[in-house]
């Protein structure tokens, strides 16, 4: 199986399945002739992001990564009439492009560029209090990964989508040894994506016409926030031990022990059975 023979794949993919559409086209076009590297998602893949943002019924959506708006068109495309796509994009004639091919899309009033070094303008999001964001697409510079998925987390609510480009690299992500800045930054995300407590996720390798590469697909599932949103978890058990460790920290051990004493309220059969299991665990690991 060969690149070649990936993207014949993908062409027929997109002939058949996902029609091409005169702003996208014309988008791709326009970033050519202003000297963008093609590196946008293939449609296929544009169209799976439209998808995940329907299929949220997301009405707000934080892209990190803007290029020439490639991307941002395929998901701003499909939220409703009140929806809103805020894009990071650091280098300002990028930045550019992707307003001018935002606003021949007809979604000048949808999409909101932001010009700045995700790590600068992230923060600003926060602070003007921003969000939360239904969908996240991080798909940026790949060292900086672990900690956009970090903002992407301040940034969302229990139910909130993020997708992370670019998380395989030709496999180059096994490589514990390697020099390069972008797998270190993926390899701290995988790390983060198995420990941190608040969410679920995978990853997927891919071929295609952008080679051999994959996403990272994660739910915010947890919200830290208080006891009550611990309870709505759908992994009560799982949940449970990644609330033992973080019990650890000092600071969340009043919430755990307050948990324990909701639960064992409002449904005292359940945690007949499961505060002794993990809401135990954790009051051990926190006196430790
Ligand atoms: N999402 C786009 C492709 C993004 S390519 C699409 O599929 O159409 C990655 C983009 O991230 C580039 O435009 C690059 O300039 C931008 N970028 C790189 N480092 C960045 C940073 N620190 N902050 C914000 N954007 C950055
Ligand atoms: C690069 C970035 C991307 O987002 C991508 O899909 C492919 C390549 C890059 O920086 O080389
Ligand atoms: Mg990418």
């Amino acid at each position: 199986m060969s690149q070649d023979r990936w993207s014949e794949v993908d062409r027929y993919i997109s002939d058949v399945v996902v029609p091409s559409d005169l702003a996208l086209d014309a988008t791709l076009e326009a970033s050519t002739a202003a000297g963008l590297p093609a590196i946008n998602v293939a449609p296929n893949q544009g169209k799976l992001l439209a998808l995940l943002v329907q299929m949220c019924s997301a009405r707000t959506v934080l892209e990190i990564g803007t290029l020439g708006g490639y991307s941002a068109i395929w998901m701003a495309g499909v939220l409703p009439a009140d929806g809103r796509l805020v894009t990071l994009e650091a280098d300002p004639t990028y930045a550019e492009v992707a307003r001018d091919n935002v606003a021949r899309a007809g979604l000048g009033d949808v999409v909101d560029v932001r010009v700045g070094p995700a790590l600068a303008t992230l923060p600003q999001l926060v602070a003007e209090g921003a969000g939360p964001f239904d969908v996240v697409f991080i798909d940026a510079d790949k060292a900086a990964n672990a900690d956009y998925f970090s903002w992407a987390l301040r940034l969302t609510r229990r139910g909130s989508v993020i997708v992370v480009d670019n998380v395989v690299r030709g496999g180059a992500v096994v490589d514990a040894a390697s020099p390069d800045p972008g797998v270190q930054g993926t390899r701290r995300l995988y790390e983060l994506l198995g420990r941190e407590p608040r969410v679920r996720a995978t990853v997927i390798q891919t071929v295609g016409s952008k080679g051999y590469d994959g996403f990272a697909l994660a739910e915010k599932d947890l919200e830290l926030r208080g006891p009550g949103e611990l309870l709505g978890t759908r992994q009560t058990g799982i949940v449970g031990f990644r609330v033992a460790d973080l019990a650890r920290d000092a600071d969340l051990l009043p919430q755990v022990q307050e948990l324990g004493d909701r639960l064992l309220q409002q449904s005292p059969d359940i945690a007949e059975r499961i505060v002794s299991r993990w809401v135990g665990a954790a009051l051990r690991y926190a006196s430790a």
